[in-house]
């Protein structure tokens, strides 16, 4: 892997190893969770260690914000009252912990303020025995909205039955401190459905939904930054694997239809209906994803807490602050290959993404910092893609069957938008190939993202400044699904990697999760198996590794974990029970009801 920016892996900074699991990923008494804490699995992801509730700040409240079993919830959110605590505070920081017993899908969580998304997580799957984790979460970036009470809205739709026996328990605590904070954003505005009046959950699913709402800004709007969280579901969790829409049926025999639209997906802002930025999303695996042995107990990569990628929007605050309400809206596009030199944007993808946004808008302190006049729509430079495709599908007259498929897609972007001196530019490679052999048994994308973000512009000391984000998400994934006289099998291979190097810009960032300067490198390789008997249980069993260094706020963080089946065998994570070992080390899945929903083909139940 390339690395982008550089690190001393000699400084270890301020958080030791043993204080990174110790202090913030651990058993919970039995007491307190009803889970028997001797036995308990304790699941983690791999992240740099966010302090939580430093006794010696000001302020120092834990406020108990939700203590929920989310059983049948699906479409059932928890609603609570916060009432922001009464000492002076500007550091809030969450702990969401958890635990489940029995089996259970993992599902997807949202959480809101009202109407403002402010963390997305998903679950781990439960085992016989229990499983818990904890995530710690810096949250001052919302602070504007923790100064008013809020609802609490939690989303975690789960479902039980005969079956999926497993409920979420779920326990979220928020420190409040005095920590002498750097600012962070005025006024918050959410891009979203905005239910909460109604006690419902704010998030659009796209498509059918038009992720579309009207803003309006506040005059002395002097720097604003739009942040985008999105992740695909269903026909669209595995996108990055998807193929052209003219092969959706090439396999039809063995693995059923495939997921269209080709394996590219961009997410678009669009401000009054033009271009004002893009996110190429990076591909998150849940952990019923690919394999369900890869992700126990170590979590995919930014499974617990996905980033909200960000576009500063300062270019058209002239437009922006005339007063009136502006549109803004939120597409997810995919790419139209109807013939071999023809490759467009498609304007909707497959069912489906859940999406939200926010404008974090920082006020003009009063100086007048000779901005254009109000009114003013910034230049636009958003030239069309460019892209290139190649198929390559090969009928075999033999057994009548198409044996494989080969194809790959690069698709390049720039785009620039001005106003005065405020520019925002971006620059975004990305590439897949895909490869299907074995009748479309056996499937294999390799893909890279890449891009470079620079937003330039008066600051609010009236000083120019340019900051710099840049990121690297290169995946390459194998499965190959094997089909037996009374089972099902998953072979899976995978290596994958996030890499962010960034200056740091205003406040703290929704998509480095700190303020100022970061360098992050992850990857986490392995193998994985799954076996299905029809009708009956399934177990999956795996090898991960867990590679991490993140240097922010001053420290460097770096780990190395190592679990098989269920273990970790080397490096540092949370002591596991041995107990959990059952059935030749393959753990009962919990799952996902389907080889479809596992790996995005094959059958659907
Ligand atoms: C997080 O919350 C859990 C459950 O409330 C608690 O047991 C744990 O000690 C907390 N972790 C930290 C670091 O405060
Ligand atoms: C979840 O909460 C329910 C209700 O309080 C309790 O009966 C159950 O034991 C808890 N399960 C776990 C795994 O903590
Ligand atoms: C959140 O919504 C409630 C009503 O649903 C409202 O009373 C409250 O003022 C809202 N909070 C903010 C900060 O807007
Ligand atoms: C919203 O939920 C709260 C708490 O459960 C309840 O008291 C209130 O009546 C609900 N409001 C609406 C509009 O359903
Ligand atoms: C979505 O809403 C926007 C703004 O109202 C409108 O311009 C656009 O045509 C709509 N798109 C669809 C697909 O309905
Ligand atoms: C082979 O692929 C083509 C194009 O998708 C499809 O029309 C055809 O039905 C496939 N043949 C078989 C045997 O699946
Ligand atoms: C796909 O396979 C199913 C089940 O075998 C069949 O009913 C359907 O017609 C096939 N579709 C195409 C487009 O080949
Ligand atoms: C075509 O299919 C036949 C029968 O399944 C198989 O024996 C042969 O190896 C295949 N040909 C190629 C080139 O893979
Ligand atoms: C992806 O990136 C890796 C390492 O940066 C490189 O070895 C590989 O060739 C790239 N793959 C593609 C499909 O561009
Ligand atoms: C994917 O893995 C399978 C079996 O592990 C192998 O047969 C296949 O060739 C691999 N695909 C590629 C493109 O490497
Ligand atoms: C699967 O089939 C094999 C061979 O027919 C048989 O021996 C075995 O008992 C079956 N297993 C199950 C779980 O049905
Ligand atoms: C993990 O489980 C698999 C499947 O049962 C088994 O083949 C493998 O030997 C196990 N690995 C270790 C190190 O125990």
């Amino acid at each position: 892997m390339k690395f982008l920016g550089h690190l001393s892996l000699g400084l270890l900074g301020f958080y030791s190893l043993v204080n990174a699991f110790n202090g913030n990923i651990k058993h919970v008494s039995s007491r307190d969770t009803g889970a028997n804490s001797s036995s308990a699995l304790v699941d983690f992801q791999v992240y740099k260690p966010v302090e939580f509730d430093p006794a010696s700040k000001g302020c120092s409240q834990v406020l108990l914000l939700m203590d929920h079993e989310f059983a049948y919830s699906y479409g059932k959110p928890y609603i609570g009252n916060y009432v922001p605590p009464k000492c002076d505070f500007d550091t809030v920081r969450i702990n969401l912990t958890v635990t489940s017993q029995g089996r259970q899908f993992d599902r997807l969580a949202l959480m809101y303020l009202n109407d403002t998304e402010v963390f997305r997580t998903s679950t781990a799957e439960p085992t016989t025995n229990g499983i818990i984790w904890t995530y710690i979460k810096e949250m001052s970036q919302y602070l504007v909205l923790w100064k008013s009470p809020q609802k609490i809205i939690f989303d975690l739709g789960n479902l039980i039955d005969s079956t999926y026996t497993g409920p979420f328990n779920v326990t979220l605590t928020a420190s409040f401190t005095k920590e002498n904070n750097g600012r962070v954003a005025d006024v918050i505005l959410p891009i979203s459905s905005r239910q909460s009046a109604k006690n419902g959950t704010s998030a659009f699913t796209v498509p059918p939904d038009n992720a579309t709402v009207s803003l309006s800004f506040p005059k002395n709007a002097q720097r604003a930054v739009v942040s985008i969280s999105a992740c695909g579901q269903i026909g669209e969790e595995f996108w990055w694997s998807n193929v052209l829409s003219q092969d959706v049926w090439d396999f039809n025999s063995t693995v059923g239809q495939l997921y269209g639209y080709s394996p590219f997906r961009e997410i678009q802002l669009l401000i009054d209906g033009k271009l004002a930025g893009v996110v190429w999303p990076f591909p998150v695996i849940f952990t019923g994803g690919v394999a369900p042995g890869f992700w126990r107990p170590i979590v995919g990569i930014d499974t617990f807490d996905l980033r909200e990628p960000e576009i500063d929007i300062s270019p058209f605050l002239p437009l922006l602050t005339d007063g009136k309400p502006h549109t803004f809206q939120i597409k997810i596009v995919g790419l139209n290959t109807p013939s071999e030199d023809d490759i467009s944007i498609s304007d909707t993808v497959g069912s489906y993404w859940v999406v939200t946004g926010k404008a974090f808008i920082y006020l003009d302190d009063g100086e007048n910092y000779n901005k254009p006049p109000s009114g003013v729509p910034p230049t636009i430079e958003t030239p069309d893609p460019r892209f290139g495709f190649t198929r390559n599908l090969v009928y075999n007259a033999t057994s009548g069957q198409n044996e494989t498929l080969s194809y790959s897609v690069t698709v390049h972007r720039v785009l620039k938008i001005t106003s005065g001196q405020n520019t925002w530019t971006q620059s975004l490679s990305y590439s897949n190939d895909g490869f299907f052999n074995q009748d479309g048994l056996s499937q294999r994308n390799i893909q890279n993202t890449t891009g470079l973000s620079i937003s330039s512009g008066i600051g609010l000391d009236g000083k120019f400044a340019e900051y710099y984000t840049a990121f690297s998400y290169p995946i390459d994934v194998n499965t190959t699904y094997g089909v037996g006289a009374n089972y099902t099998t998953i072979d899976a291979i995978m290596d994958r990697g996030l890499e962010i190097s960034s200056t740091g810009a205003l406040g703290i960032s929704t998509y480095t999760l700190v303020s100022g300067p970061m360098d992050l490198q992850t990857r986490q390789w392995g193998d994985a198996h799954y076996y299905g008997v029809t009708g009956g249980p399934s177990y999956s069993s795996g090898d991960t590794s867990d590679e991490f260094h993140e240097t922010s706020d001053g420290s460097t963080f770096s780990t190395y974990v190592h679990a098989i089946n269920g273990t970790v065998v080397s490096g540092n994570g949370p002591a596991n029970s041995p107990s959990l070992i059952v059935q030749g080390n393959q753990y009962p899945s919990g799952g996902r009801p389907s080889i479809r929903s596992i790996i995005g083909r094959g059958p659907d139940n």
